[in-house]
């Protein structure tokens, strides 16, 4: 039995990596793709999303969403996704976007569905959160919310928050507080599996199909920043699907969660509770570790699946 999940991304380089090894997983049934602005406009990442599956050669329905968060303006990642989200590497066009907005077919899937679904949250939170705040009852079929978000020290698109985070604090606020299980993949945990150049060389030795090109041409545009020693890009959201997978792969830690909604410096700051100072019952499952050869393998293995 397979997984069944709504992927909501926004790609994005690393979410295309994600992307692919969702649906080159066995493991999980992926109902939807789910789309909000984040990396890039939406008008760029929902093509982006179209694309990915299109290259997959799979029926998965992508449903465009949000274009800005629940508050605040829009604010892009091009430094390091490119102008167009993926690093300029053009693909074919791919299938058409469903009609429904995001957050009404995250609502209608996880209603309809006879087993609790699972949501994977790899983009600013700005869909799940409209999808929980104008149907709180959904928060009852869903199995648990496992996010790309956050971090436990100091941030990447703010000295104090995470760039998916910091892009729609509300709506991720929303999201720790519905009740459901949450597994949170921090930056942290990316920084603990950096692709470098001789991982992306392996990978791309590996295989000849058009989507592990299509992810180590994209990967490859990727800058190695001053913040990770410049010796390789993490691949946060590939990091957050990898635990669905392949669980054995990760230790992790149960803490409370909240968000810095001030509108201060440390504005969309996870506060994690890593050492229970606080006196709140934890409120997610936290990674803490990942066996980053075990991840590369894994990541190898399920792009040479695909076509
Ligand atoms: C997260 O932000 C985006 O730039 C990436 O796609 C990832 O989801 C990392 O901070
Ligand atoms: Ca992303």
């Amino acid at each position: 039995m397979s997984l069944p999940l709504v992927l909501d991304c926004d790609p994005g380089t690393d979410d295309a990596l994600a992307l692919f090894l969702a649906l080159g997983s066995p493991e999980l049934d992926v109902l939807a793709i789910t789309v909000a602005g984040g990396n890039v406009g939406l008008d760029r990442t929902l093509p982006n999303a179209r694309a990915l599956v299109g290259l997959t050669k799979r029926a998965v329905p992508v449903f465009g969403g949000a274009d800005r968060p629940l508050l605040g303006a829009f604010t892009s990642e091009t430094r390091v996704h490119g102008i167009d989200g993926l690093g300029g590497i053009a693909l074919p066009e791919g299938p058409a976007a469903e009609a429904d907005h995001a957050a009404d077919a995250i609502r209608r899937i996880v209603r309809s569905a006879r087993e609790p679904v699972t949501l994977v949250g790899i983009a600013p939170a700005t869909n799940l959160a409209l999808a929980l705040m104008t149907e709180p009852g959904i928060a009852g079929n869903i199995k648990q919310i496992v996010l790309m978000s956050g971090a436990w020290a100091e941030g990447n698109a703010t000295p104090a928050a995470e760039f998916n985070a910091v892009s729609d604090p509300e709506a991720l606020a929303v999201v720790l507080a519905c009740g459901r299980p949450i597994v949170l993949a921090t930056l942290e945990i990316a920084a603990q599996a950096l692709c470098t150049k001789a991982h992306l060389a392996a990978m791309a030795a590996s295989g000849t199909g058009a989507c592990l090109r299509a992810a180590c041409a994209i990967q490859g545009t990727v800058p190695f920043g001053r913040r990770l020693g410049g010796a390789g890009a993490a691949l946060y959201d590939p990091v957050a699907v990898a635990w669905l997978v392949r669980p054995d792969l990760f230790s992790t830690q149960e803490a409370y969660v909240t968000m810095d909604l001030g509108p201060g410096p440390c504005r969309g700051r996870t506060v994690i509770d890593r050492w229970g100072r606080t006196p709140h019952a934890p409120n997610a499952t936290v990674l803490t570790s990942i066996d980053a050869a075990g991840f590369f393998g894994l990541l190898t293995e399920r792009f040479n699946r695909l076509p």
